[in-house]
């Protein structure tokens, strides 16, 4: 018996760990299993795989707790494995891309510390934005771990904001607006807007239209910030605050306070950082979420106080902070 603690073994392993994660999600093993327990044979031949690395592969997962093995060694999914299946909104989209922009910028992540810049442009000699706007493949596989993630946050946020007193709602960097789809499918008496960049705008229309709410969208085409539409009752702003450091972010807030009247408000969709954070692995995701930032773009997971700092600079106020069934939050800011 050795003296080292689980998991540290564990956290040493964790960039292994997650490729057999990423390869299971391109093979959609996940997907495979689901629909009945399969041997590593079965599972080679039908991905067109080597046998035996298949089989250590898929012993990996189950040592990790992703597939259970029977004792006849087939294996099938678990509540794990099911949260990166292709045909529900969970982890799978996000996983690959996290692995295509995570794996190089990661290894530079002492630049980071060193340096307090993000590795993006140390890396690639240019901004996470523009090199999206020049690879349309790169602009697909991210938009569609946006609309994967959003889509499953839009379900948290129906049901914990009452958009019965807006008419209008403005997605502020949308992206692909899977947010603005699932708030517009639950509430029939509103429209929306939705606001980006042409490559994340890229698919937009079929996200709509997939929705069923294509006749309630105007797409808009625009910088954040530059200007945004002005007079709509409700801007959303989800994974953008996080994205930049305090001076973009809060001329970001500024543009949209320039289009917001008295009455107008602000939700805020992001994680918020807990002080202190616990130390039970409940804020992995939160705090693991904030140091990508950091990394890739430059940006950061914020605390209450500092977001409401943000807010307070460019004539906003908090005025309420709603936690959901998810790590995100609503925060909610109104004009002063
Ligand atoms: C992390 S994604 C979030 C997308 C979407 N809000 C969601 O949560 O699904 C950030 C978005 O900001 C957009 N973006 C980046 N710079 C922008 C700018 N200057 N003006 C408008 N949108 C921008 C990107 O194209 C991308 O769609």
């Amino acid at each position: 018996m050795s003296s080292i603690p689980q998991e540290a073994i564990r956290l040493m392993n964790g960039f292994r760990g997650y490729q057999l994660v990423v390869a299971a999600c391109r093979l959609e093993l996940p997907d495979l299993v689901a629909s009945g327990p399969l041997d590593a044979a079965e599972i080679a031949s039908r991905t067109g795989m080597n046998p035996d690395a298949m089989r250590r592969m898929l012993r990996g997962l189950v040592a990790w707790g992703f597939f259970a093995e029977d004792s006849s060694g087939r294996y099938s999914p678990t509540a794990i494995s099911d949260a990166f299946r292709s045909d529900r909104p969970g982890l799978r989209n996000m996983t690959m891309m996290l692995s295509d922009e995570g794996y190089s910028l990661w290894s530079s992540f002492t630049y980071t510390l060193e340096t307090g810049k993000p590795a993006f442009e140390h890396v690639y000699g240019k901004g996470r934005w523009e090199a999206m706007s020049e690879d349309p493949a790169e602009a697909a596989q991210f938009n569609a771990a946006m609309v994967e993630t959003s889509t499953r946050v839009a379900k948290n946020v129906v049901e914990a904001y009452d958009f019965s007193w807006a008419r209008s709602v403005v997605d502020v960097g949308g992206g692909n607006g899977a947010l603005l789809a699932g708030i517009l499918r639950a509430n029939p008496h509103l429209r929306g807007v939705l606001v980006d960049l042409p490559a994340g705008l890229d698919g937009a229309g079929e996200t709509m239209r997939e929705a069923g709410v294509g006749d309630r969208v105007e797409v808009v085409e625009g910088s954040f910030f530059e200007s945004i539409p002005a007079g709509h009752d409700l801007y959303l702003l989800k994974s953008i605050v996080h994205d930049w450091d305090d001076e973009p972010a809060t001329k970001i807030l500024a543009t949209c306070r320039t289009a917001m009247g008295a009455s107008s408000r602000l939700l805020v969709v992001d994680r918020v950082v807990p002080e202190p954070v616990n130390p039970d692995g409940r804020d992995v995701g939160t705090v693991m979420s904030d140091l990508h930032m950091m990394v890739v773009l430059g940006g950061r997971e914020r605390t209450n106080s500092e977001l409401a700092a943000l807010f307070g600079s460019v004539g906003l106020e908090l005025a309420r902070d709603i936690e959901m069934q998810s790590d995100f939050h609503v925060v909610e800011a109104r004009p002063v």
